[in-house]
C-alpha cells in the first residue's frame, strides 16, 4: 500500500499557493496580533517593552527603519504614531539609513520592522542606532530572529509563518502592530485619554471581521485579472494612508506578475505621472473616507482627471460612498473603516489582485524570479 505524500500541498492546506493561503490567514493573523495586549482594566500593555515610561517619555524623534514590504508598513505606522503621540517620525529605507550619517540620540526612538527579523540592512541599522545611544523596538515575526534578539524591546505579530515570498499577512499584521505601539505610546506619554485608546482598539477590533468580509467577495478580483492581465503596465493612486497602499499594491504586481506597477500619491499626479496616462491604462485609486480634511473630494478630483484621459479607473472605497461610482470603470467597495485603519482593508484585494493575475500569468507565485524571502547580504 503505497499513498503519495506532498509535504508542500498538505502545508498549504488544500490552496494553490502560500501566498493565497496567506492572504486568507489574514483575520486570524491580525486578531492574533492583536489578542492579549489590551486587558480590561483598558491598558495596552505590551510586555515585550522592556523600556521604562521614563525612557520612553523623553523621546523626542522617532526613527521607522525597514525594507520592501516592512517600508509599506512603516509608512502607514507614521500617519497614526504623529497623529497619535505627536511625536516627529521619519520612516527610512534600511539601506539608505546608515550611509547618510541619520542625527541619533538618547533621545531617539528606532523602529525596526521586519517579518523575517533577519535583513541584513535592517540589522544594520540597529547595531548603528544603538551605538549612537538609541533605543530601538523590533516590529517582528520570527521569535528569536537576530534583530529582535538585538534589539531593547520588541513587539511580535502573530501572523504565523510566511513561506510565500511576497509578504501579505506579514504586512497587515506588521500595521496592526504598529497601531498598538502607536497606542501604546500615547497612552504612556498622556497624548491620548483612555477613552479615545478605548476607541481606536474597538475599531481595531472589528478590523479582522471586516478583512474576512472583503475575502468572503472575490469573484469581482478574479474577474479584474482576467480581465487586466494583459496590461503592460497599470498604476495605484492614494492619499494620506491609502499612498502607501497604492506603493504596496503595485509591488505586489511587480513581484509576481512581472508588470510594471507605479504607486502615486494622488495629489503628485500634476507634477509628473499624468503623462504616463493614456487611453485604457488602469489605474487603481483608493479612495479615503469622508472626514474633515476634503481629501475624499481632492481624490475625486484626481479620478476624474486620470477618467479624462481615457484611463480605466478601478476605485476601492468604502460602503455607502456612492458619490464616486460616474468616475469609476469599476468600483470595489470596502467596509467602512476610519481613515487611519482603512490600509487594513485596502490592501486585501490589491493582494488577490495581483495573485490572480501571476496566477493568470503562469508564474510561480510562491518564489517569483530573482527574488529572496529575507536579503541577509547588504
Ligand atoms: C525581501 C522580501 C520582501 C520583504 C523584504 C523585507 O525583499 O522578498 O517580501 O518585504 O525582504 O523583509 P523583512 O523580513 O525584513 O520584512
Amino acid at each position: 500500500f503505497h499513498v503519495d505524500w506532498d509535504l508542500s500541498a498538505a502545508e498549504k492546506a488544500g490552496y494553490d499557493w502560500f501566498m493565497r493561503k496567506e492572504i486568507y490567514e489574514q483575520p486570524k493573523a491580525v486578531l492574533d496580533t492583536l489578542l492579549g495586549r489590551y486587558n480590561e482594566a483598558r491598558e495596552l500593555t505590551l510586555d515585550e517593552v522592556r523600556i521604562a515610561d521614563s525612557e520612553l517619555k523623553r523621546i523626542n524623534k522617532i526613527i521607522i527603519v525597514a525594507c520592501g514590504t516592512a517600508f509599506y508598513s512603516g509608512l502607514v505606522a507614521k500617519y497614526a504614531i504623529e497623529h497619535w503621540c505627536r511625536i516627529p517620525c521619519e520612516v527610512e529605507i534600511a539601506s539608505e539609513f546608515r550611509y547618510r550619517d541619520p542625527i541619533i540620540t538618547s533621545e531617539t526612538l528606532l523602529v525596526t520592522i521586519s517579518q523575517s527579523g533577519e535583513t541584513a540592512d535592517t540589522l544594520m541599522a540597529v547595531r548603528h542606532a544603538r551605538e549612537q545611544g538609541a533605543k530601538v523596538i523590533a516590529i517582528c515575526n520570527t521569535n528569536g530572529a537576530t534583530i529582535p534578539r538585538e534589539s531593547d524591546a520588541v513587539i511580535y505579530t502573530h501572523a504565523g509563518p510566511e513561506i510565500g515570498v511576497a509578504s501579505t499577512k506579514g504586512f497587515t499584521t506588521q500595521i496592526a502592530a504598529a497601531y498598538l505601539l502607536g497606542l501604546y505610546l500615547a497612552q504612556v506619554r498622556g497624548t491620548k485619554f483612555g477613552d479615545e485608546i478605548a476607541a481606536v482598539m474597538t475599531e481595531l477590533e472589528s478590523m479582522p471581521e471586516k478583512i474576512q468580509r472583503v475575502l468572503d467577495n472575490t469573484d469581482q478580483f478574479h474577474a479584474l485579472a482576467t480581465r487586466l492581465s494583459d496590461k503592460r503596465s497599470v498604476l495605484f493612486l492614494g492619499r494620506h494612508v491609502g499612498y502607501p497602499i497604492a506603493l504596496e499594491g503595485a509591488l505586489k504586481l511587480k513581484e509576481i506578475a512581472y508588470l510594471h506597477a507605479e504607486g502615486f500619491p494622488a495629489g503628485e499626479l500634476k507634477h509628473g505621472p499624468i503623462a504616463l496616462v493614456e487611453p485604457g491604462i488602469p489605474i487603481f485609486v483608493v479612495v479615503p473616507p469622508h472626514g474633515r480634511d476634503q481629501l475624499h473630494d481632492k481624490v475625486i478630483s484626481n479620478i476624474q482627471e486620470v477618467r479624462a484621459r481615457g484611463a480605466q479607473t478601478i476605485v476601492l472605497v468604502e460602503e455607502g460612498d456612492t458619490e464616486v461610482e460616474p468616475y469609476a470603470d469599476e468600483v470595489i467597495w470596502l467596509p467602512k473603516a476610519s481613515t487611519l485603519l482603512q490600509p487594513l482593508l485596502a490592501i486585501v484585494p490589491l493582494q488577490i489582485f495581483a495573485c490572480e493575475v501571476a496566477t493568470r500569468l503562469g508564474h510561480d507565485v510562491d518564489q517569483p524570479r530573482n527574488l529572496a524571502k529575507s536579503v541577509t547580504v547588504e
